[in-house]
């Protein structure tokens, strides 16, 4: 039997997103088939190993279990989570990590860095795909650059924003047209962006967008309804049906994702047939473009005034609970969460 570790929360502004889509991970995970181990992430990036009772995690009461210090041995030979218990340490080996985190320091190649160097295999893309994924102005530039049709766009760093603030708020105007959304070049979960109607929401979005990240996004506001393709696999992957959301808010911002319950997932989506395989199309060349291996979610917009299909992003570890899209959707096209989270472990091993 393989040992999968599963990593969950984060130092990420996504830490509560990790705790539920991991508990979901755990729960699922083919007991006869795989041991599990756990440790969770603290929000300031302490490791703790994790023996207690799953139902602490959704609920963030998880530190309140039986947790011990641990770090993942970076010696190549060892391929185990050493633990400290009571003055001594266990060397605990592991087959496989399934790191269980969004955004930051979990989606961004970071972590993934880390399992080449431990020599441990993983579930999902590896260090420079997760990179690339995670950054909206490099995924926009290979985007572009491989004629993968998506809105105009323009990027600003923090080292330029104190001088070309208004400069760079008036480029948007006039090339991007209102309103247009700011983000953070690398956060996730819809945190830190804003649409922005004026160009006195400009400057305020920017601020907001900078506290993220030192370097944002701008991006022209498209028009259309918002749709998602799941995809997996390492060289010969597989697109799911697509799914429409239809956000509660103004846009699909953090409360309607994750708070207000009231936001609605269409799956699949009401859309012509033609349409959905050209969108599935589209995902499987982004996913292959960007090198992505185990999962993803490719999401896009489909524009009112003219159906063009505008790709928006690629999430290299979209939410994970057994009701997230990407789970929802390989249910619809006949791949139920369990045995998705299998064949997950499985691509994992085989890459
Ligand atoms: N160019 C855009 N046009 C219209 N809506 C957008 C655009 N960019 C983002 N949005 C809205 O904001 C949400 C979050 O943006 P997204 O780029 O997906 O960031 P995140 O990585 O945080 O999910 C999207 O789901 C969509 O509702
Ligand atoms: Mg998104």
């Amino acid at each position: 039997m393989n040992t999968v570790l599963v990593l969950f929360g984060g130092k990420s502004s996504e830490y509560e997103v990790s705790l539920n889509s991991a508990y979901s991970v755990i729960k699922n995970i083919p007991k006869d088939k795989y041991n599990i181990l756990m440790t969770g992430i603290t929000k300031d990036g302490r490791w703790l190993f994790y023996e207690d009772d799953i139902e602490l995690i959704p609920c963030d009461k998880w530190q309140s279990g039986k947790c011990s210090r641990a770090v993942l041995s970076t010696d190549f030979g060892d391929k185990s989570v050493i633990v400290f218990e009571n003055g001594s340490c266990k060397k605990i080996p592991v087959d496989i990590c399934f790191p269980v985190l969004h955004g930051k320091n979990g989606e961004d190649g970071t972590i993934q860095g880390l399992f080449e160097l431990a020599g441990i295999p993983f579930v999902g893309c590896g260090v420079l795909s997760s990179a690339m994924c995670m950054d909206k102005a490099v995924t926009n530039t290979i985007a572009d650059c491989n004629r993968i049709a998506q809105a105009k766009w323009l990027s600003l760093n923090f080292s330029e924003y104190g001088e070309n603030k208004e400069a760079f708020a008036d480029k948007c105007v006039k090339e991007l047209g209102l309103p247009v959304f700011i983000k953070p070049a690398n956060a996730g979960s819809s945190v830190g962006i804003s649409k922005a109607k004026t160009k006195e929401d400009i400057l305020k979005a920017m601020e907001t967008a900078f506290r993220e990240d030192s370097k944002i996004v701008a991006e022209e506001a498209v028009d259309g309804r918002e749709v998602e393709c799941a995809v997996i696999g390492n060289d010969y992957p597989i697109a799911s049906v697509i799914g429409e959301i239809l956000p509660s808010n103004e846009f699909y911002d953090y409360e309607a994702k994750y708070i207000s319950n009231e936001s609605t997932l269409c799956i699949p989506a009401d859309i012509p047939r033609e349409k959905s395989d050209e969108i599935r199309n589209i995902a499987l060349k982004a996913y292959k473009t960007m090198g992505c291996k185990g999962l993803s979610r490719v999401d896009f917009f489909i524009r009112n005034s003219d159906g063009a299909v505008l790709f928006n992003e690629i999430n290299t570890m979209p939410g994970f609970t057994s009701i997230s899209m990407h789970s929802k959707l390989f249910e619809a096209s006949g791949i139920p969460y369990g045995e998705l989270v299998d064949r997950l472990i499985t691509l994992g091993l085989e890459k």
